[in-house]
């Protein structure tokens, strides 16, 4: 799905409802908790609006970082059947462009009831603590580091996230140059995602984000003997890994039991019954990513109408009455 895609843009009957399915996400409200994963769109002030108008109950930003990338060429983005495979490269115009489109969006967003998560990406520590001065200057509601982008070069580049340590470093210089509270993502590609989530949470973390792509995996075409993305290798995500993603915000939601920290549950999540599993698992809000780019910007009031249906069939008034319910 490119930006500028046309699906999706009729106001959504959901959309300015402040209605059972709000929920708050450490203080910030949001109107329904389908928000928009970072990675797909999300580059914009329009696309933002339009977002915010499908239904989106909040938007994360694609990832961006101090400077302009451009990205791996064509092909970076394969459906192949059961889920996504895709290496982009972090392409985003920068910070300083992103400071812009994010303030002008809120001014449209604000008033709608649905916060901005900006999503920012660094290749070192004291990197992250800088790129997180200038992205405030964007006053987006929250910011998600993302740590755990699996199209690193493997030789020159480290996935922060695959280490608890390091990961907890990183939250802390986030979180010390921060004026709002931060979002960390976790990959799926570890032995133990609750140590990490332990380890960030015990850094300041005041969301975690559970999980970026899964991989990196590969897909060819056989008839050229080659691999079918640019840069060879891309993360994996849709509905091959929504059973991975939701054992990851269970075992993190069991291990964080008790703390303030909550979690934003993503990985494949595609119809309301996927939503709904990840909120029993302990989800607070759930992110909506590679089913855009199957289903079009429609699949959020989906999503939404399926979870109302759902809350109505079980008489919940609202969605603490069943969140977490898996944990019990
Ligand atoms: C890219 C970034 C991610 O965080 C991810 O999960 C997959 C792809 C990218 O821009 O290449």
């Amino acid at each position: 799905m490119t930006e500028s895609s046309s699906q999706g843009t009729e106001p959504s009957a959901l959309s300015t409802e402040h209605s059972a399915l709000s929920t708050t996400l450490c203080g910030v409200l949001f109107r329904n908790p389908v928000v928009l994963a970072s990675g797909i769109l999300g580059l914009s002030e329009e696309v933002f609006v339009r977002l915010a108008q499908a239904g989106a109950g909040g938007i994360t930003t694609k990832s961006c970082s101090l400077q302009p990338r451009v990205g791996w060429h064509n092909p970076t983005i394969l459906n192949y059947g059961p889920g996504l495979i895709n290496a982009v490269g972090l392409s985003n115009p920068g910070v300083e462009v992103m400071v812009q489109e994010i303030r002008a969006a809120k001014r449209q967003l604000q008033p709608l009831g649905v916060p901005i998560i900006a999503s920012i990406f660094a290749n070192s520590i004291y990197d992250f603590g800088v790129l997180t001065r200038y992205i405030c200057e964007a006053e987006p509601d929250l910011i998600e580091i993302n740590i755990s982008c699996p199209n690193l070069d493997a030789e020159h580049e480290e996935m922060f996230s695959s280490n608890a340590y390091v990961s907890g470093q990183v939250t802390r210089s986030v979180k010390r140059n921060a004026r709002c509270p931060i979002v960390v993502k976790l990959s799926p590609n570890v032995d133990n995602i609750a140590i990490i989530a332990k380890e960030v949470a015990n850094a300041g973390a005041d969301v975690i984000c559970a999980v970026n792509s899964f991989g990196p995996g590969m897909v060819l075409d056989i008839e050229t003997a080659r691999p079918v993305l640019s840069n060879r290798t891309g993360g994996v995500s849709g509905p091959a890994i929504r059973p991975i993603a939701v054992r990851c915000v269970h075992d993190i939601c069991r291990a964080l039991r008790g703390s303030k920290v909550q979690v934003i549950g993503t990985g494949g999540v595609t119809t309301a019954r996927d939503a709904v599993e990840m909120i029993l698992v302990g989800a607070t809000c759930v992110g909506v990513g590679s089913a855009i780019y199957t289903r079009g910007l429609g699949v959020f009031d989906e999503i939404n109408a399926g979870i109302a249906e759902y809350m109505q069939r079980h008489s919940y008034q609202n969605i603490d009455e069943f969140r977490g319910r898996a944990l019990r």
